[in-house]
């Protein structure tokens, strides 16, 4: 299995590069997580001909570091002028539903990568076979990943259990370390596990509210209302009013599945 999964990894970061990594493009934003070193990999092999034309914006110190090591130019999503877009942002997921809605996070880089989605004309989400499924929340258990304000974690767990999270608890550190995960933006991450999330389409033919009156939450009700918890930084539930779907069709999230 963890062969076949690497080798699915591969596949996608190869063949999204191929289809989505214009020669013209000369902004390009990468993510974080263990399937897109394949995507960096895919992106040096095209060689400095194409790449050097290019830079190249992380969304941590892990894709950094990548970045850095591939020789590719690195700059930062702050040095983008006001008005400015990238041309294509790659990442990774922990999950994915039907319409493309993605739990990220599993990583702790959630807060970065989401700003620099959404700085991208277009985002493309690469993830292996595993990570496909019908609801967020069935493939993923581990629950939706939520950067907070350390201080304020016990009340945002709160906030949770009331919402109807079943055992959200805070990220501890790498094992072996004390305390909790910090993330890059010295933050904590907070895991809360969901029922799994509806789609706009079960509220509409299923009859089902999903606005967590019976335990059930639609992916962009439970997102707005989590992001509106004091304390909360950033969600890892990436969709659509994020900014990934809206308005024109060519910012429609494509994934890439083997
Ligand atoms: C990082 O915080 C995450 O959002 C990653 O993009 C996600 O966890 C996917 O990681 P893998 O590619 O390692 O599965």
């Amino acid at each position: 299995q963890a062969k076949l999964v690497e080798t699915s990894k591969r596949l996608a970061a190869y063949q999204a590069v191929k289809d989505y990594l214009l020669p013209e493009y000369t902004r390009v934003g990468i993510g974080s997580g263990s399937t897109v070193v394949y995507v960096v990999d895919a992106i040096a092999a095209l060689g400095p001909e194409v790449t050097s034309k290019m830079v190249f914006y992380p969304t941590g110190s892990q894709s950094e570091e990548l970045i850095e090591a591939a020789g590719l130019n690195l700059q930062y999503i702050s040095k983008l002028p006001a008005g400015q877009q990238l041309d294509v942002a790659f990442d990774g997921a922990d999950e994915v539903d039907d319409d493309l809605n993605l739990i990220k996070g599993g990583g702790a880089c959630l807060w970065q990568e989401k700003i620099v989605a959404t700085s991208a004309k277009r985002f493309i989400c690469v993830a292996d076979f595993r990570k496909l499924s019908p609801r967020l929340g069935t493939a993923w258990k581990k629950g939706i990943p939520i950067e907070v304000l350390p201080m304020a974690a016990p009340r945002v767990l709160d906030e949770l259990r009331r919402m109807g999270s079943q055992n959200p608890r805070i990220r501890p550190g790498l094992p072996g370390k004390a305390g909790a995960t910090v993330t890059d933006n010295g933050m904590w991450i907070i895991d809360a596990p969901f029922a799994p999330l509806l789609l706009p389409k079960d509220t509409e033919s299923g009859g089902q509210a999903g606005d967590g009156s019976n335990g059930l939450w639609a992916v962009d009700v439970l997102a707005d209302a989590l992001i509106k918890i004091p304390g909360v930084a950033e969600i890892g539930l990436f969709y659509g009013k994020n900014g990934l779907q809206v308005a024109s069709g060519a910012q429609k999230p494509v994934a890439a599945y083997f």
